[in-house]
This record gives C-alpha cells, structure tokens and sequence, in this order.
C-alpha cells in the first residue's frame, strides 16, 4: 500500500492532467446522451442480454488505471444498450417514469456539485425546502408540515409507519422499542395496497400481522364499511388501532380509494391517516383529476415519487407529514459531530437528516427542482392527464376487438387486458416476454382473480398513440402465434432474440451510437 503510495507525484490528485481531453470527452457523453434521448424510437424497447455482455461485467478488481475513454466505450458498447428500456415511448411495464433530458441535465449538474444534503447551511438544502415548500402547496398542507426527498415510496411509506408510530406510543419508544403497547397496535390498509406497506410494518417491528387488509370493491378501493368493521372488532379485542394507508393508484389497477371517507373516519377514530401516492398523488396537477383525489389534503402523511408520473430521473421518492414537530422526534437524533451553530457552515438548523434515517444524503431536489421551474406544474398536469387519455384509448382499442378482453376497470394511467385463449394464462404470459424481447413494447404481467393479464401502465410522456397501436397489433400477432403453440417455440423464439442481439452487438461499436 505505502509503495502504491510512494508512486503518486507530491501533488497528483484524481483531477487529470490536461482538462481540455476531459472536456472534450465530457461533450460526447453529452452529445451522446442527447442523441440517445432524442433518437430512441430508433432502438429497441429492451434487448436480452447476450453472455458476451454479461461478461464484462465479471472481471477483477481494476487495480490499474484504465483510460477514461475505454471505460466509456463499455458504458456505449455494453451497459447504454441494455438498460431498463423506461426511457423508451413503447415501455408500460411496472409504473416507470420516462425521465427528460432536462432532469438528466440537472444530474449532471448535481453531480459536479457533490453536495451532501444531510445538512449544514449551504443553498443546496434550500432548493430541496423550496421544493418541500411547493409540495406542501401543492397537497394544501400547513406551514407547519415537513417532508424531505427519499429513495422512492417503498422508504417514504416505512418512514410514514414510524412517524405514525412516534405519533402512538410517543418518543420514547425510539429507546425502549415498542414494547407491550407497541405489541397492541394495529394497521390497516386494502387488499390492493403495495406489497412495501406489509414490509413496512414488518421492518417498523409490528409484524406484518398487525396489518390487516381489508377488502375492496369492483374498482379495487377500500371497503370503507369493512375497514370500519375492522377497527371495531379490533377496538373490542383490547386493541390500538393506529395507523391506515390508503392507496392513491394502486399498483395493479391504478385504483384511488375514497380518500375523504377515509379521512373522516380516521379523524372519528383518532388514527393516523396516511396516503400511499406513489403515483396517483401528483395527479393533483391536473385539474381533470385532482377531484378524484378529494381528501388527500387531509392526509397526516403522504408518500409519492417524482420519479413516476413527475418525469423526474431515478430516483426522487418523497415523504410529506403534516406535523413537522412529530416527524422530527422520530428521527432527530442529537450527536456531538453534528452540532447546530448560529453562524457558520454549521448553521441553518433543521437538517434533512432530522427527518430521516439517512445522514448523507444527493442533491435529488436539484432535479426536481429543474423539472418543476422548466416545464412548470400546468404542463406536468397536462402530461399526467395525457397519459390517462392514453389508457382510455387502449381500453376502447381492447373493447373494441373481439380476440382480446379487458381484466379491469381503467381508473387511470393502467390497462389490464388479456388475449382470449384456452390456456389464457400460459399464452399471455409467453406474449409478455414476446413483447419484450421482440423490442416493440414492455408491458408487464400482474394476476388480478386468479388471471393472468397483460399490464400497461402508461406513465411516459413520450408514449403515444402509434405505441399503443404498436402493442395491441402485436399482442393479436404474438398471441395468435402461441395460441396455435406449444411452450417449446417460447425457447425456439428466444434463441433466434438473442443471436438477433449478438448481430446487434457487433454492428452497435461505435461510441456516438448507442
Ligand atoms: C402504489 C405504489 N406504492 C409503492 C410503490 C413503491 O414505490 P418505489 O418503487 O418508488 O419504492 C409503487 C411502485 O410502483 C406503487 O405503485
């Protein structure tokens, strides 16, 4: 180690040694990320990953230094060509956000700036209180409320758990865990609430037995009489209901439960009233749909992601409370290194890190920050409301043809559809991964009644009508052909993909064309 050491000149650091190669290295990447953002109708969807790819991604620890400019033609050749895909019009699959070459920019920016958002007083943390600020607006939440940017909804859920918790059984439990008061309480949330909010209550130390779920009505939202029932029947157990999630989209269907009844039933029982929008919640944006979210501003918490219908780039999750003071004493947590001045870098109390488990923390406001100033909420409203016009479209396209049949009722952004077959559930599964791997469009799969269906969420603001006219033709072309299949032509099929994607490879080497 002292001997590595000994080989480094007085004065060398990790800058180079001629910025003018840097910059002009700096530029292609981005000229190359423009193009890749402006021309990727051109490529496919998603491709499988050849061995050859995988490959180069086993090696050894480099303990040498390589060229900067090699290292990026594996980015050009091996790592740009094979991502998620959710940049592409055509990708529907899980709820993924499309990103934008602005918030892409901001990135860039943030990291040239290397900021620690964990605290400290310097502008940095006031562009995410600016956006904390926007947020409480947004939702119609007092000046008191607090939030901070996250992972995603998966930790702005768990995060709203605690608070809730705190809120139950006081500061004190943070010491003492939750103990035998702790051990009372119970959740509550529907069956079609995100799988994050059982894991939640799970790592939170409740269990996820102490989280019931309740059952739904035919458009999948919360059985507002039942949950009430519940609560009851717990009560008369002896035990502390104190917590409901309730969903604002829900991942399968896109379903938004009624958020004013709920809010007048938790206010009735005293329980926190917590909303899981990871993507439902920004349709406040537009005016179309912010009726049907009536009673989230009564929410306690909310939990949402930029980075889904925000066109935010992964990843900008984000957590509001309505009572900042409750929030804080549930994750403040004084230490000597992390003393408040008056003046000074150390100034500039209260830190993000009072408000989360994390201490270091991104510039994620930063892109937010960008994508709110430079498209402004009007038009981000306009695009979420698009992009359930979409899915109108696609529901009268599978209404209107005899050979495939709609699963769900569309509330939103997402379509769950499925083509008509004996074996529906074999053949519509193997279109799925057809779909994919042909490159046209990327739905996913989910089961709603024991069925299996096709299922796209329309979440891009790049997705258009000519994608989903792309995905209903190929999902009649795909599914005539397995219908008349056996599953062995599945592995027939995915052999001829993958050479495809070999060709593809060798033809794809040179580092402005992704
Ligand atoms: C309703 C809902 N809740 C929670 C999540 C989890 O969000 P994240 O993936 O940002 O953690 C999702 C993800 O799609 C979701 O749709």
């Amino acid at each position: 180690m002292l001997r590595e050491a000994a080989q480094l000149g007085p004065s060398e650091t990790l800058d180079p040694q001629d910025w003018a190669d840097i910059r002009a290295l700096g530029h292609r990447m981005l000229d190359d990320m423009i193009d890749y953002v402006a021309t990727i109708r051109e490529r496919p969807v998603w491709q499988p990953i050849p061995d050859v790819v995988r490959a180069q991604f086993r090696e050894e620890l480099p303990r040498h230094a390589n060229e900067l400019g090699d290292v990026y033609r594996t980015f050009a050749d091996f790592i740009a060509p094979y991502a998620t895909g959710n940049v592409h019009p055509g990708f529907m699959g899980w709820v993924h956000g499309g990103g934008s070459a602005v918030g892409m920019l901001a990135e860039m920016l943030a990291a040239g700036l290397n900021a620690n958002l964990g605290g400290r007083d310097h502008v940095p943390i006031e562009v995410e209180r600016q956006v904390v600020d926007w947020v409480r607006q947004m939702f119609g939440f007092p000046a008191g409320a607090s939030g901070l940017f996250v992972t995603g909804t998966s930790m702005a859920n768990l995060m709203a758990v605690l608070v809730a918790r705190t809120c139950a059984l006081g500061k004190s439990a943070r010491q003492h865990g939750i103990g035998d008061q702790g051990a009372l309480l119970t959740a509550y949330t529907s069956k079609a609430a995100h799988g994050c909010i059982t894991k939640a209550m799970d790592i939170a130390g409740f269990g996820s037995d102490a989280l019931r779920c309740i059952a739904v009505d035919e458009s999948h939202r919360i059985d507002i009489d039942e949950l009430r029932e519940q609560i009851a029947r717990d009560r008369a157990a002896g035990l502390k209901p104190f917590l409901v999630v309730a969903s604002a989209g829900t991942v399968d269907i896109g379903a938004i439960d009624d958020l004013d009844s709920v809010a007048a039933l938790c206010h009735e029982e005293q329980i926190w009233f917590h909303v899981d929008g990871a993507f439902g919640a920004l349709g406040v944006l537009s005016p179309e749909l912010a009726p049907r979210l009536a009673g989230i501003e009564q929410a306690d918490s909310i939990a949402l992601d930029f980075h889904k219908w925000g066109q935010v780039p992964y990843d900008a999750g984000f957590l509001l409370v309505r009572d900042g003071e409750c929030h804080r004493d549930t994750f403040a947590a004084p230490a000597a290194y992390l003393r408040r001045e008056t003046r000074g870098l150390a100034a500039g109390s209260e830190w993000p890190c009072d408000l989360g488990p994390d201490l270091s923390r991104g510039f994620r406001a930063l892109k937010t920050w960008f994508t709110l100033k430079t498209y402004g909420t009007d038009r981000l409203g306009a695009i979420i409301a698009r992009s359930c016009a979409l899915a109108a479209y696609l529901e009268a396209r599978v209404r209107a043809e005899p050979r495939l049949e709609l699963l769900a009722p569309v509330n939103l952004n997402i379509v769950c559809f499925r083509y008509r077959a004996d074996d529906a559930d074999r053949v519509n599964r193997e279109i799925v991964v057809n779909l994919q791997e042909s490159g046209i469009a990327a739905p996913s799969t989910t089961m709603l009644d024991g069925r299996l269906a096709i299922r796209a969420a329309i979440v891009n603001h790049r997705t258009d009508r000519c994608d989903i006219d792309a995905l209903v033709a190929s999902v009649l072309e795909f599914g005539a052909r397995r219908a008349a299949s056996g599953a062995d032509l599945t592995f027939a099929t995915q052999r001829a993909t993958n050479s495809q994607s070999e060709r593809q490879i060798q033809s794809s080497t040179r580092i402005n064309n992704f």
